[in-house]
């Protein structure tokens, strides 16, 4: 098979790395793609977005299956521009990704199919929101861009001025550009956050192995929201008995019920929940893997993923056997000092090869480009690095070990990744 992958970050190159795997397969593609990405894919200089261009290659190349990874391209209609030149291609349509592409969209299919969440309102006018925020509202509060927003558009408000301050940010300054032309406000909830991420066929959900980010860029969860710092995974949170709850709760009422709308969703959705004292609620959904949760629960993952890519095309995921392995993986992100706010690019990276033949080590190309004959920083974050073991204390430590054999100028990672396993004990 010829599989064409779609991204250039972190959990493009995980998914390169288990397509590789796959018997099944003998040519990867990968367009943009990276420096890493490139030791099992040719890359391919067509951006995410230039729909027709992609499909044109597909065709030229013979291309058997195309995976999309980057939610921009999702949400933007890429399946359906494949779908409508006969190209098989692997994720939701565009009315299907309107799961994350709209927040509003999210809540009211939650509200109507009796899906846990936070309460909410949704306000498509500033002067109506400021309304609701002097009267109704109880604080701290959250605001949320309705649409993409690169994990940004979340606006945790402690008092009404801040609150106020928020939507104008959103709604009026169009800090966000679009996606604030409407947006969510919603009760602000407390406890351990889990990422679930599964495979969906349109009807049948297998929800894969339990996750949790670090969103925040500094220790102790301080500092700004990124698109994440580090991942590990199993969550030792993410009990049988909460499992049993959301499968039964949340994750196929949630495909049902797109079903149901006449939006049927095929490819990946990932459950971002919170646990909290009134059970687990859905925070948000996404249309695809989570980036670093790829480079946690892929390294994981058993079975042949090309199978599973199929199975979800074909509608038969009933009849795959979704097997993860009884260990555990830490995601430490190699970031660049500044990031998110702003950093020098173009350092050259050192060590790279340290992780050649070494089982159960991996360190995964976000932000990186080919510079003459050296492999140089080329974004925030830059490198996952990955590492599993029998146990989670076990995955942390060789994750961090790691880590020492990278050195890059302003290298900058967070000491801190998976220290809630500490407390789970
Ligand atoms: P989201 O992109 O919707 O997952 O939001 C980003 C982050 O904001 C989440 O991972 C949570 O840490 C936080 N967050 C979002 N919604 C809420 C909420 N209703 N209550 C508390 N924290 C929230
Ligand atoms: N790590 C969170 C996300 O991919 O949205």
């Amino acid at each position: 098979m010829k599989v064409l992958i779609v991204g250039s970050g972190g959990r493009e190159h995980a998914i390169a790395w288990k397509v590789a795997q796959s018997p099944k397969v003998d040519k990867i593609y990968c367009a943009p793609g990276n420096a890493g990405i490139a030791e099992y894919a040719e890359c391919v200089d067509i951006k995410a977005m230039e729909f027709e261009k992609l499909a044109a290659f597909a065709k030229e190349q013979a291309v058997d299956l195309t995976v999309v990874g980057m939610d921009d391209p999702l949400v933007g209609g890429i399946v359906d521009v494949f779908e409508a030149q006969g190209l098989r291609v692997f994720g939701p349509r565009k009315n299907a990704a309107i799961l994350e592409g709209s927040k509003a969209f999210s809540k009211d299919l939650m509200k109507k199919y009796h899906i846990p969440t936070a309460a909410y309102e949704n306000f498509t006018d500033a002067q109506a929101a400021l309304a609701y925020l002097k009267t109704t509202a109880k604080f701290p509060i959250v605001l949320k861009a309705d649409g993409l927003a690169l994990g940004k558009g979340v606006l945790i408000c402690n008092t009404p001025e801040e609150a106020e301050a928020g939507v104008r940010e959103i709604m009026t300054d169009k800090k966000f550009g679009d996606a604030g032309n409407c947006m969510v406000i919603e009760e602000f909830m407390t406890g351990r956050e889990v990422s679930v991420l599964s495979y969906v066929d349109g009807k049948t959900i297998k929800p894969m192995t339990s996750a949790q980010d670090h969103k925040r860029a500094g220790d102790g969860d301080t500092g700004l929201n990124t698109g994440g710092m580090g991942t590990f995974s199993p969550s030792p949170f993410y009990t049988e008995e909460i499992d049993a709850y959301c499968r039964k709760y949340i994750y196929q009422p949630t495909v049902d019920a797109m079903a149901a709308e006449g939006r049927p969703f095929k490819g990946i959705i990932f459950f971002g929940l919170m646990l909290t004292a009134d059970g687990p609620k859905v925070l948000e959904y996404n249309a695809r893997f989570g980036d670093p949760e790829a480079q946690v629960v892929l390294p994981r993952m058993k079975t042949d993923i090309i199978d599973v890519f199929e199975a979800c095309i074909d509608g038969t995921l009933d009849q795959v056997d979704l097997k993860f392995e009884d260990n555990a993986a830490v995601c430490v992100v190699l970031a660049s000092k500044g990031y998110p706010v702003s950093y020098q690019k173009g350092y050259p990276i050192k060590g790279l090869d340290t992780f050649k033949g070494k089982d159960g080590y991996y360190v995964f190309h976000a932000g990186t480009a080919k510079f003459g004959g050296d492999i140089v920083t080329n974004g925030g974050r830059v490198l996952g690095v990955t590492a599993t073991g029998a146990n989670l204390k076990e995955a942390r430590k060789n994750a961090y070990e790691a880590t020492g054999w990278i050195n890059f100028e302003n290298k900058y990672c967070r000491s801190d990744i998976g220290k809630a396993i500490d407390e789970a004990e």
